[in-house]
């Protein structure tokens, strides 16, 4: 398993271009199941997820361009579908798998998908998805770990008012794509308003779906009885935006993002600005972000979009450790989500979590050592902290970043910071710092 080594205490500066998002293009790719022509995606990001999806459309019988090393180009087409099932094997290790269900109960009028690991529909749910899809006239059964999902009679789901008693983002897209091939009108309330949910939307309708109030918490669908192929390139990652954006603020250095969406990042960008971080805007695509003079704590609350996202409250967490006073972080999305705290305090830094909330108190000297990643954006912050840091970190686990971080090392190197990635066999590599 590859691990990181970080000399921290250098100060980033330069250019960082920003790929596209993750979580836009997974069910981008998903939504190519709906059509049996060809459809091109641009601007899709290389990480391990992309080559995960790619894999499990393969598997159902897509036909994937370029599948072992994802460009950002990519061709899927779906002609047929030899095999409505998505794997355990592939859907353990990413949950937004159940992507494909959605758009395989749409074309086909049935689906088999795996519960993602560890996951019962009660603790772990996707219940919203499922009951979403029973309410458009599916029959759905769990059985042997998998969601069984079957349309009875004329095996075409049936439009449905849809009220998510909870905002949910693969919720929200799951369904507008069985949606979009029902019989009849589809009504989503309470609908996730995420920028990837709009870029979805967009793409669905330029594969001739039938969509109104996008970007908006209401979804009106006219479904349609074919959808065609297009083309389409996925919007700017904000999450690894706003990760350098971070990376630049905590460092003490200056960055320029290049191909970021800023109008994605608003509620980042101001949290930022209240820890006193400068970030202007350069044209288009294009944000500046400048280290504090003095860096100051700020509260933050985690929300669905517009407001602060979940996926940037490991980040935020790594920056206040430097600011000066006290910093309550909130997380109102998932519960679980502080495991990077405790790796962040065997650096040096002063977080108490109780519940939802963490408080941390700064500013800190975090020191380098040895710290394992838990999940995808914790796995950032410790990149982040170990930035920082005096000394050297060694993060282990880094196959967490890579499943949603395109060359986070090469990116960050090339903007200065002393960071190499080790494999098993190159252990006894390191970068002279003590670890
Ligand atoms: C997506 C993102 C993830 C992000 C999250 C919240 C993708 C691939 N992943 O995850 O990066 O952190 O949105 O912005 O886009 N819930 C239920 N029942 C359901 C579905 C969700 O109770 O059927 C709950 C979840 O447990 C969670 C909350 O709703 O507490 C929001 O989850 P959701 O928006 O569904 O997250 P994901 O779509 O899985």
């Amino acid at each position: 398993m590859d691990r990181f080594l970080i000399e921290g205490g250098r100060c980033l500066e330069g250019t960082v271009g920003i790929s596209g998002a993750k979580n836009a293009a997974l069910p981008a790719m998903a939504a190519a199941l709906l059509t049996s022509e060809p459809v091109h995606l641009k601007n899709i990001p290389r990480v391990r997820d992309i080559l995960t999806m790619g894999k499990l459309l393969a598997h159902i019988g897509a036909h994937v361009q370029a599948l072992d090393l994802p460009p950002t180009d990519m061709t899927i087409q779906a002609e047929r579908i030899s095999d409505a099932e998505a794997p355990y094997e592939l859907v353990r290790t990413m949950r937004a798998s159940i992507l494909t269900l959605g758009p395989l109960v749409a074309r086909l009028g049935r689906a088999r998908v795996s519960l993602p690991g560890g996951c019962a529909i009660g603790a772990r749910p996707v219940d919203l998805h499922l009951k979403a899809l029973e309410k458009m006239g599916a029959e759905i059964g769990t059985a042997h770990g998998y969601v069984e999902a079957q349309v009875p009679k004329t095996g075409r789901l049936r439009g449905a008012t849809i009220i998510f008693e909870k905002i949910t983002v693969t919720g929200t897209e799951n369904i507008l794509m069985a949606a979009v091939l029902a019989e009849g009108e589809s009504l989503i309330e309470n609908a996730a308003r995420e920028p990837e949910v709009t870029d979805l939307a967009e793409l669905l309708v330029s594969m001739g779906a039938q969509i109104e109030g996008i970007g908006s918490a209401t979804l009106r669908v006219r479904g349609v009885e074919r959808l065609r192929g297009t083309e389409h390139a996925v919007i700017p990652d904000r999450v690894e935006a706003g990760t350098f954006l971070v990376a630049g603020a905590i460092t003490g250095g200056e960055l320029l993002l290049e191909r970021c969406a800023p109008e994605h990042l608003s509620a980042v960008i101001s949290k930022l600005a209240e820890t006193g971080v400068e970030i202007r805007s350069e044209g288009a695509g294009q944000l500046r972000v400048r280290a504090a003079k003095k860096l100051v704590a700020a509260d933050v609350v985690t929300e669905e979009y517009p407001g602060f996202a979940t996926d940037m409250q490991a980040q935020f967490m790594a920056l206040v450790t430097q600011a000066e006073g006290t910093s309550a972080i909130t997380e109102t999305i998932f519960e679980n989500r502080y495991l990077h705290a405790s790796e962040m305090v065997r650096m040096g830094a002063n977080i108490t979590v109780g519940g939802r909330q963490a408080i941390v108190r700064g500013p800190t000297q975090l020191e380098g050592t040895g710290v394992i990643a838990s999940d995808l954006r914790a796995s950032a912050s410790l990149v982040l902290a170990g930035l920082v840091a005096s000394g050297g970190t060694v993060i282990e686990r880094v196959y967490h970043l890579d499943r949603g971080y395109e060359r986070i090392e090469e990116k960050l190197t090339a903007v200065g910071a002393r960071i190499k990635r080790v494999g098993d066999r190159g252990g006894g590599e390191s970068l002279g710092a003590g670890a």
